[in-house]
């Protein structure tokens, strides 16, 4: 039983430069380490990271007995709360996962399908031709928007609006360099006023409370059994003994659906637009697919095969969520045939293993025609994770993705107007566009003429050395 090897740097300086730059540490780790490395940032247990398909596949098969992934995710817990499907384990984590699911799947989630494309439009009409503006805040009004319709309902469209406000400045500030790396510093968490890390935080955590509290109120006093909204729904259920949730336990799952469920989607939007837009041969085939479905038909998006494989080379390349949830082992536990020790965070690599190029030739390359020629198992291609946590928002997160690409690709040209390749960087637990990508709605006189030499469709050089 042992731990593998990893870098020797000093515990708190790999924690700084893993709050930094994530990334360059995992490459590194694969070049030095190969397929398997530990990362020691003292006051935590060791992390272990695992590229190898078939190492992923038996981490993922873990059960709740052997590993707990809630108490891993504590860094969550100041702004999610105790009763988060992310930070529980075992039968309650089973129970809400079972209870939520639903509403991100099947009938439920296309009957959004109209909302998205009705956002996404009233999202386009905002933006002036030949201005420079940013993808990413752009695609998260629109990924905002929609979860707070899907979760909530369109009740009060005032109070809706101030969630949304309050949520983004929430987010705004936790996904700050400064504001991530006071989950791993408590005296930056202090309260040292409304000016303070730590007061903002408080203040602005309280202002979204309070709206989802009010939310919740109303959807007590007037239940009614025919609304279909994530709220009604977890409001609707009771457990064996006949209880249902309290309002803390709803307030946590509201909070976790509501950031885990636009923050990524936005993410991934803009990289897939990025990437689209600077090629326009790929836009003419797209919008060449689009025109086969006929009008309005949602479901027949979901099955175009290139509008699929792009998303997929979205997620592949820059993959948001850059781990799974690191999987804490109670026990001594054995991965391809190497027994770890208990008290070790068992951690899946999904930006390592979307890299190995046995499997994508040429992996720093957008090239979605592998997506075409091939499929990729759940072991190989995981931007969702796996096993018992995987994402519940999937079906829904690529279900918006279509849609907003469709209404974006039949509406406007874009150019992107980026003098250098955009790099990744840490946005809170995910990776993000580093610049927001600035892209220019082009009207027919000036199109294709704003970026004087086109980009190449490679990840930028720093990342690969
Ligand atoms: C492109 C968009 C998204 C990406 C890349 C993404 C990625 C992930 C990943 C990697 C995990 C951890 C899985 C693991 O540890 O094995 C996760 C968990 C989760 N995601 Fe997503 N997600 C996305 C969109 C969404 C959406 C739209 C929702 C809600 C509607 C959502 C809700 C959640 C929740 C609640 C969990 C925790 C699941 C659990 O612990 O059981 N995500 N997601």
């Amino acid at each position: 039983m042992s731990l593998p090897n990893g870098p020797k740097t000093p515990p708190l300086l790999l924690l700084l430069r893993w709050i930094a730059d994530p990334l360059s540490i995992l490459q590194a780790g694969a070049q030095q380490y190969g397929d398997c490395f530990m990362l020691d940032f003292g006051r935590y247990a060791p992390f272990v990271f695992f590229s190898h398909p078939e190492a992923i596949e038996q981490v993922f098969a873990l059960g709740y007995e052997e590993v707990q992934v809630g108490s891993s995710n504590s860094i969550l817990r100041p702004t999610l709360g105790d009763h988060s499907l992310l930070l529980l384990d075992g039968d309650r984590h089973q129970r809400q996962r079972q209870l939520l699911m639903p509403s991100f799947h099947g009938e439920r989630m296309r009957a959004y399908g109209a909302l998205i494309q009705q956002v996404t439009e009233q999202e386009i009409q905002t933006w002036t031709a030949d201005q420079v503006f940013t993808l990413r805040p752009a695609m998260q009004r629109i990924s905002l928007q929609v979860i707070i319709e899907a979760i909530f309902g369109v009740q009060d469209s005032d109070r809706a609006q101030a969630l949304q406000q309050r949520t983004a400045d929430l987010l705004h500030l936790t996904t700050s360099p400064l504001g991530f790396a006071s989950a791993f510093f408590p005296i930056l968490q202090r309260d040292l006023g409304r000016w303070s890390p730590g007061g903002k935080f408080l203040y602005l955590k309280q202002q979204v409370d309070e709206l989802i509290y009010a939310e919740i109120r109303d959807g007590r006093s007037h239940l009614d059994p025919n609304r279909s909204d994530v709220l009604s729904l977890m409001m609707a259920a009771v457990d064996e003994q006949g209880q249902g949730m309290t309002d803390v336990e709803l307030r946590d799952e509201l909070m976790t659906l509501l950031l885990a469920g636009h923050e990524t989607t936005a993410t991934a939007l803009s990289w897939a637009l990025y990437w689209i837009y600077q090629n326009p041969a790929l836009v003419q085939q797209l919008r060449d697919e689009l025109a086969q479905p006929s009008e309005g038909d949602r479901l027949s998006l979901m099955r175009l095969p290139l509008l699929n494989a792009v998303c997929m080379e979205t997620l592949r390349i820059y993959p948001v969520a850059f781990i799974a949830g690191p999987r804490f082992s109670q026990q001594p536990t054995s991965i391809m045939g190497r027994t770890f020790p208990a008290n070790t965070l068992l951690t899946p690599c999904i930006y390592l293993a979307h890299r190995r190029p046995e499997l994508y030739p040429d992996p720093e390359t957008f090239r979605p025609e592998r997506f075409l020629d091939r499929q990729f198992s759940a072991f190989e291609f995981l931007p969702f994770g796996g096993g018992n946590r995987r994402c519940i928002g999937s079906a829904f997160a690529l279900f918006e993705m279509k849609q907003v690409l469709a209404t974006i690709l039949s509406h406007c040209d874009l150019a992107i107007a980026e003098p250098q390749p955009v790099r990744p960087v840490r946005r809170g637990v995910t990776i993000a566009p580093k610049t927001g990508i600035r892209a220019r709605l082009m009207t027919s006189q000036n199109k294709g003429t704003y970026i004087s030499t086109p980009m190449p469709n490679t990840v930028p050089s720093k990342l690969t050395e």
